[in-house]
C-alpha cells in the first residue's frame, strides 16, 4: 500500500451528525419525518440525490420544480453552514491526528475523497488543509458516490495505483465507491451496517496504521 484516502463526513470529524440534523429540519417542514436508519442511506451521497431521496420517502417527488428543489437544497445547506461555522480543531475525531501524523511519518500518500462542496471550508476549520497531499471533492467530480470516481480522482492526483489505496469511509455507499475503485476498504461505525468493508473499526479512536497492517 502506498496511499490512504480518507472520506470527510463521520471519519475526520462528526460533520455526519450535522447533515443529518439539517435534513431532518427540512424533512420536517415539508412533513417527511425520517429516523437514523433511513439517514444511513443519505451518508455519502450528494446534496441533490439526498433531497431526492428525502422526497421520494415521502412520496413528494414529483411535487416540486427543478427550481423549487435547488431552493430546498439551499435552505438546507444554509441550515448545515450554520453547524459547520463554529467547528475548530477540537472537533477532529479522536485519533484521527495521531493516524495522519503515522502514516506522513511511515511515508504514506493522504488524500481526501469528499462528496461535499464544504469539504475545503470544513478542513480548513479543522486546521487539517496541510495534512493532505490532495483532496478532491464535489466541485470536480460528476458522479455521486457509489460510483468511484472521487476515489479513483484521488489516486490519480496522487499518482498512486488504486490497487495500493486503502479507502476509509462511514458510508456504504462510500464502502461501494472504494471497492469499485479497485482500494481495500476500511470502514468507520458499526459493523452491522458497513457490511460490506473489508475491516471495520466502530470508532476512529480504535484506528491504528499497526492494527492495519496486519490485516492489508
Ligand atoms: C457527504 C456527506 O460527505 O457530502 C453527505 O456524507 C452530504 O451527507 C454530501 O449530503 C454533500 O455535502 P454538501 O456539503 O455538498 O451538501
Ligand atoms: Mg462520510
Amino acid at each position: 500500500m502506498k496511499a490512504f484516502i480518507f472520506d470527510l463526513d463521520g471519519v475526520i470529524t462528526d460533520t455526519a451528525e450535522y447533515h443529518y440534523l439539517a435534513w431532518k429540519a427540512l424533512g420536517e417542514d415539508l412533513g417527511i419525518p425520517f429516523d437514523r436508519a433511513f439517514n444511513e442511506t443519505l451518508k455519502g451521497v450528494s446534496r441533490t440525490e439526498s433531497l431526492e431521496r428525502i422526497l421520494r420517502l415521502g412520496g413528494r417527488e414529483n411535487d416540486f420544480s427543478a427550481e423549487e428543489k435547488e431552493l430546498l437544497a439551499i435552505k438546507k445547506n444554509e441550515h448545515y453552514v450554520s453547524f459547520i461555522s463554529k467547528i475548530t480543531d477540537a472537533d477532529i475525531l479522536p485519533g484521527i491526528e495521531v493516524f495522519l501524523k503515522e502514516l506522513k511519518e511511515a511515508g504514506y500518500k493522504i488524500g481526501m475523497a469528499s462528496a461535499s462542496k464544504n469539504a475545503q471550508t470544513v478542513t480548513s476549520q479543522l486546521g487539517l488543509l496541510e495534512a493532505f497531499d490532495h483532496i478532491v471533492d464535489a466541485a470536480t467530480v460528476i458522479h455521486s458516490k457509489p460510483h468511484p470516481e472521487v476515489f479513483l480522482k484521488a489516486a490519480e492526483a496522487l499518482r498512486v495505483d488504486p490497487k495500493e489505496c486503502v479507502g476509509i469511509e462511514d458510508a456504504v455507499a462510500g464502502i461501494t465507491a472504494i471497492h469499485e475503485a479497485g482500494m481495500f476498504a476500511v470502514g468507520i461505525g458499526d459493523p452491522n451496517v458497513l457490511t460490506e468493508a473489508d475491516i471495520v473499526f466502530e470508532n476512529t479512536a480504535r484506528l491504528t496504521l499497526e492494527k492495519l497492517l496486519v490485516r492489508i
